[in-house]
């Protein structure tokens, strides 16, 4: 599935992420900037902040509570903020939208 990552500055990263990886892996191994992901995938670092873009939001899911604890470390939270590590990626999610938030952590 091809997943579009938007940074910060507006630079967009079409990447094609094997299903079964996070949203945050498919960023770290292609070297996308804008998600440092300091805790490797483990929702406790909330430095994996992404907005999912809103025609996104049903497909994507929601927020698990331990997910939503972490994000009150991030900055700059909205309505879609999501933890990428804790968004996997399936057919389902091909074409998806991701922001990256101004900073991490
Ligand atoms: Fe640390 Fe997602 S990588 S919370």
């Amino acid at each position: 599935p091809k997943i579009t990552y938007i940074e910060h500055n507006g630079t967009e990263h079409e990447i094609d992420v094997p299903n079964g990886l996070s949203v945050m892996e498919g960023a770290v191994r292609n070297l996308v900037p804008g998600i440092d992901a300091d805790c490797g995938g483990a929702c406790a670092c909330a430095t994996c902040h992404v907005y999912v873009d809103p025609a996104w939001a049903d497909k994507t899911g929601s927020r698990e509570p331990m997910e939503e604890s972490m994000l009150d470390f991030a900055e700059d939270v909205q309505e879609t903020s999501r933890l990428s590590c804790q968004i996997t990626v399936t057919d389902a999610l091909d074409g998806l939208i991701v922001r990256m938030p101004e900073h991490q952590g």
